[in-house]
């Protein structure tokens, strides 16, 4: 089978299509018939070789976190799931090898019938982290939450999810954003200097938790939520320095104890998609061969939404 890998740090263009065996769902697992799967910003950056001295690649690295697809073996112990079923999910976070013609899915949900594939293969690490990150921040009706980065891959999810707890969302995004954070149901502002100011205009009273999908802000967040108790971030390494929480669920990496994995959030997204409640907005898709084009497109920074692979 077709599956993407790298043999040394570099650009785009050191991602190679190489065939490898098929693997096999062990206890626990499904392996699904791919038909999209996306490309992480966080794998883009391992890529470059920016993560090294967080996250050393042992050489070739196979890439590919989360996919959706059509169920073709249930690993032992597995109920609830049968051959045939139409699936979105993601592999274990120690594994990550699911831009292939076929992924071991660790984490999974019925695909809801209101996603296409390209939705449902970008959904899992969007929604499983927003579930992480506003429950660890406990948002809920009546609270103002900010969200730095609301036009991402990530960002953009957290928005729909903060507002559908009835929590007021304040998104940061460039202009040419501004109207998709209103159709997300969150306010728009944009990032950048004079952040605090625009915030506090918006929300005079303050804001009640706030949410990084960005990083490089955290002493303008902590000074508008005015706790680093009360910003947690998922893209800012330095945030030890800030007394803020870095989430993440990636064992051994020197950025603290990683978080219980928030699997409960994929079974409410699918409720909440098939009550149109939830979109997966996709920046763009590419051929499984293009994989180089993805990668470029995330690299850029200014994705609207998820990168996607169709197989
Ligand atoms: N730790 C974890 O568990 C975890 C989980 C998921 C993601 N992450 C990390 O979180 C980060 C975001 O992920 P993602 O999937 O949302 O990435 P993404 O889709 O690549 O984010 C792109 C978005 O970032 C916005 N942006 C660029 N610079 C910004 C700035 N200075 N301030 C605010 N927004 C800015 C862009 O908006 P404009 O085009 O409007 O500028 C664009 O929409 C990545 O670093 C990723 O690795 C971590």
């Amino acid at each position: 089978m077709r599956t993407v890998q790298y043999a040394e740090y570099g650009p785009p263009s050191v991602l190679r299509i190489v065939e490898e065996p098929e693997p096999h769902a062990g206890p626990g697992e499904i392996r699904v018939a791919v038909r999209a799967s996306s490309v992480a910003p966080g794998e883009v950056h391992s890529r470059s070789g920016v993560m090294r001295e967080v996250l050393p690649a042992v050489f070739p690295v196979r890439t590919g976190y989360e996919a959706a697809g059509v169920v073709d073996e249930v690993g032992e112990g597995v109920t609830g799931t049968r051959v045939g079923d139409e699936v979105f999910g993601a592999t274990a976070v120690t594994r990550k090898d699911a831009n292939a013609d076929y992924a071991i899915l660790a984490l999974w949900a019925p695909k809801p019938a209101a996603w296409s594939w390209a939705e449902a293969a970008g959904a899992t690490g969007a929604v499983e982290t927003s579930f992480r990150v506003l429950d660890r921040l406990a948002v809920g009706a009546g609270h103002t939450v900010l969200v730095n980065g609301a036009a991402g891959g990530t960002g953009s999810v957290a928005a729909q999810l903060a507002a559908v707890r009835d929590a007021r969302v304040i998104g940061t995004a460039s202009a040419r954003n501004h109207d998709f954070l209103r159709s997300l149901g969150a306010e728009p502002t944009t990032y950048g200097p004079g952040l605090v100011e625009r915030v506090l205009a918006l929300a005079p009273t303050g804001v009640d938790a706030v949410f990084d999908c960005a990083g490089g802000a955290l002493p303008d967040l902590v000074a508008i939520a005015g706790d680093p108790a009360r910003v947690v971030t998922v893209a800012d390494v330095t945030a030890a320095a800030h007394g803020v929480h870095m989430s993440h669920i990636l064992p051994g990496i020197p950025l603290g104890p990683p978080d219980p994995v928030a699997a409960h959030g994929l079974t409410i997204a699918v409720e909440l998609a098939e009550q149109g409640r939830l979109r997966i907005p996709v920046a763009g898709t590419f051929p499984l061969a293009d994989v180089a084009a993805a990668h470029e497109l995330s690299a850029g920074g200014h994705a609207r939404g998820k990168v996607v692979l169709l197989h």
